[in-house]
């Protein structure tokens, strides 16, 4: 352990305990050597703001979780371009009492999708299944790494129709359609364009919520990415169907791998934080 003055992190939601965050933070340093702390701290949402001027004193960097993702904005002094886009940061790095944002939940599930599917993002076609806070980051962080068509699911179709708009308006380049989930024609058309879909609802996290669309729309021969850790209902139909599929675990993993080397200019320690992450994740979920 290195004999530099303690430096301390943290990640604010509202509700946080249940964060798998610290274990895999705090495996981080104690791999590297450093003298931190990560630690889950719940904020109402009336108290984002105080709690940004006192992490301006007293934090090195922070991560952001549902629902304060967007709410943080008006109260960091930078965000950098591409999360200002997408309205979500969930990584802020303290710069001498300034607080610069930055969203890694797009790298985090690029690397997730390399490492299970080796899939490229650039010129391929994805399905979004929810059209959420985090389907705003993933889908503007697919579009500037060249996503060939972007696809939108959602119960709410004017939510899609808002983000369709400001992907085109931001890169025109990129080809986007979106549908509500009832409409399972369409739905089936997107799914059979795509090589890949993401379930980004929240769906899934409760033992009896239904699936967001009908699992045998999901044709054979596509990637499925499900954001939830758990064995949702899509998620089961995908492994039974022998459906390439993986779960968010990795997704998580890499998002706090990329928050950690911003804050410590070092490479993450990506085995060690896999290995707390897996354990923290197997205790929760015994
Ligand atoms: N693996 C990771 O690292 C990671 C990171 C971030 C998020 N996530 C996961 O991503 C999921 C979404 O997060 P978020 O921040 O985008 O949440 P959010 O902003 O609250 O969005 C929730 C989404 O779920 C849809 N939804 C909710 N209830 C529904 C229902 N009964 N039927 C159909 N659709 C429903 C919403 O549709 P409407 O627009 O119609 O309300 C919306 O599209 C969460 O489950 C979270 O676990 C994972």
């Amino acid at each position: 352990m290195d004999q530099e003055e303690k430096k301390y992190y943290a990640v604010i939601g509202y509700p946080v305990g249940h964060s798998l965050s610290p274990a895999m933070q705090n495996a981080a340093f104690e791999e590297c050597g450093l003298n931190g702390e990560y630690t889950a701290i719940e904020v109402a949402p009336e108290n984002v703001g105080a709690f940004a001027a006192k992490a301006r004193t007293s934090l090195a960097g922070f991560n952001i979780t549902v629902p304060h993702k967007n709410a943080i904005i008006p109260f960091l002094d930078e965000v950098e371009f591409l999360a200002s886009l997408q309205g979500s940061v969930n990584t802020v790095i303290n710069r001498n009492g300034s607080l610069y944002g930055t969203s890694t939940d797009g790298y985090g599930l690029e690397a997730a999708l390399k490492e299970s599917f080796s899939f490229e993002i650039k010129n391929n076609s994805v399905t979004f299944i929810g059209c959420g806070g985090v389907v705003k980051a993933l889908a503007f962080h697919f579009a500037s790494c060249g996503v060939k068509r972007i696809f939108l699911l959602n119960r709410t179709l004017s939510t899609a129709q808002t983000l369709c708009d400001a992907l085109r308006k931001e890169f025109p380049a990129v080809e986007c359609a979106c549908a509500p989930l009832a409409d399972e024609e369409t739905a089936e058309d997107f799914f059979q364009e795509s090589s890949l879909a993401v379930q980004c609802t929240s769906l899934g996290l409760k033992k009896d919520d239904p699936p967001p669309v009908m699992p045998e729309l999901l044709p054979k021969d596509i990637l499925f990415f499900d954001t939830i850790y758990k064995k949702t209902p899509l998620l089961q139909y995908a492994e039974a169907n022998h459906i390439q599929s993986a779960n968010g675990l990795g997704m998580l993993l890499h998002q706090g791998a990329k928050s950690f080397s911003l804050w410590t200019g070092k490479e993450a320690p990506v085995e060690a934080m896999r290995k707390a992450l897996y354990e923290a994740f197997y205790k929760a979920n015994q």
